[in-house]
């Protein structure tokens, strides 16, 4: 499919991406469509979370309200990483509160083995509907960021049923039964590729991937069950760059910058910026990496700490975030701070 989409207006991010000499390094933050926002709080009180997200209008709108209210260099669509398990028959819900809740999630080998990878652009083309939608809306002001989530982290919540702080059941069948696992990773992989694929095909002008719970993994446990599947993915999304965030895999680094096939890499804010230019060796684009609690300190002091990350990190290769999603009670104004900070960086000669 060829769209005609509006001209870019604001390539930075795009540029910084390529490892362009940028002006100042571009900005966006994660989650920045969502409880923080007033405007995002009259929908939520009128609709439920999965209507947002099927709904391409209510998606766009979303989408597009932190792009109106703090202008940062880049709109990420308005979804959830949970829509990949929908799609593969897993029930999901969303409990205030509680946060997701998965009403049949896998529990024995044979529930592992039924999960396929069928048709799952068909099934989730309100998102490609949304994505095409906010291109247009968006008018070029901005380039749009496609996501998914990573295959061991949508296992996670597939075999958990629900968050947990260490996904302790998800883990245990990973090793009481690596050969379903491996199966089920192996359809996630598919499902995936084949989800950005339609993505960037809908107009996304650079994908995502979010492995939120990499991090609970061994460095050796990484190697088996996440780096295979980042890498197929990575290599098969071959027309737009790919940043991947790979939460708390500090030792990971090194190997994901020279083998993972991104082109960014994400950064948590545990991992000092000095520490992540020296594993993979300043020759790949870095994004983060602000501690997302930090958005409530006075603003003078987040101008202060986002002037010094940008220092530390350099305006090459480099995109500023958070490094983690925006947190529901972070004032606008110190989310404003945070984004007008780097916009006005003026580069060190
Ligand atoms: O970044 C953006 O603005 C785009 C939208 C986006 C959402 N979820 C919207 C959302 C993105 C990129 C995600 C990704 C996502 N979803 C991840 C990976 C990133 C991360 O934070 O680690 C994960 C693990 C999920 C799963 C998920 N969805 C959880 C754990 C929750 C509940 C916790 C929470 O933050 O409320 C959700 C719901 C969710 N997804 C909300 C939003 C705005 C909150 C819904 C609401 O109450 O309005």
């Amino acid at each position: 499919m060829n769209h005609d989409f509006p001209k870019l207006k604001n390539d930075l991010f795009l540029r910084a991406l390529k490892g362009e000499d940028v002006e100042r390094p571009p900005v966006w933050m994660m989650r920045q469509a969502g409880r923080y926002l007033p405007q995002y709080m009259v929908l939520r009180k009128k609709y439920t979370f999965f209507e947002r997200v099927e709904t391409p209008e209510l998606a766009c709108e979303i989408t597009i309200q932190p792009i109106d209210e703090l202008e940062p260099d880049a709109a990420i669509i308005f979804s959830d990483i949970l829509t990949v398990p929908q799609a593969l028959g897993i029930d999901v819900d969303l409990v205030k509160g509680k946060g997701p809740v998965m009403g049949n999630p896998i529990r024995t080998v044979d529930d592992a083995f039924a999960i396929l990878a069928e048709d799952v652009p068909e099934k989730l083309s309100h998102v490609m509907d949304a994505i095409t939608l906010t291109r247009k809306e968006l008018n070029g002001r901005v380039p749009l960021i496609g996501f998914a989530g990573a295959p061991w982290t949508l296992f996670c919540y597939m075999v958990q049923g629900e968050g947990s702080k260490n996904f302790d059941k998800a883990k245990g069948f990973l090793f009481q039964h690596p050969d379903a696992a491996r199966h089920v990773m192996k359809e996630l992989t598919k499902a995936t590729i084949d989800y950005l694929k339609a993505q960037v095909e809908a107009g996304a002008q650079v994908v995502q991937l979010f492995d939120s719970w990499s991090g609970l993994l061994s460095p050796e446990d990484f190697n088996e069950w996440a780096m295979p599947y980042l890498m197929e993915i990575t290599k098969a999304i071959k027309d737009v760059p790919v940043i991947l965030f790979a939460k708390g895999s500090w030792y990971a680094l090194e190997r994901l910058s020279y083998k993972s096939g991104a082109t960014a890499l994400g950064l948590d804010w545990t991992i000092s910026p000095e520490f992540a230019r020296e594993k993979t060796r300043n020759d790949i684009v870095l994004q983060g990496n602000f501690d997302p609690t930090r958005l409530l300190s006075p603003i003078p002091e987040i101008e202060r700490q986002t002037k010094r990350m940008i220092d530390r990190f350099g305006t090459r290769n480099y995109i500023a975030n958070l490094g983690h999603g925006i947190l529901p009670h972070i004032p606008v104004d110190h989310a404003r701070a945070f984004v007008d900070t780097v916009k006005g960086y003026e580069k060190q000669k």
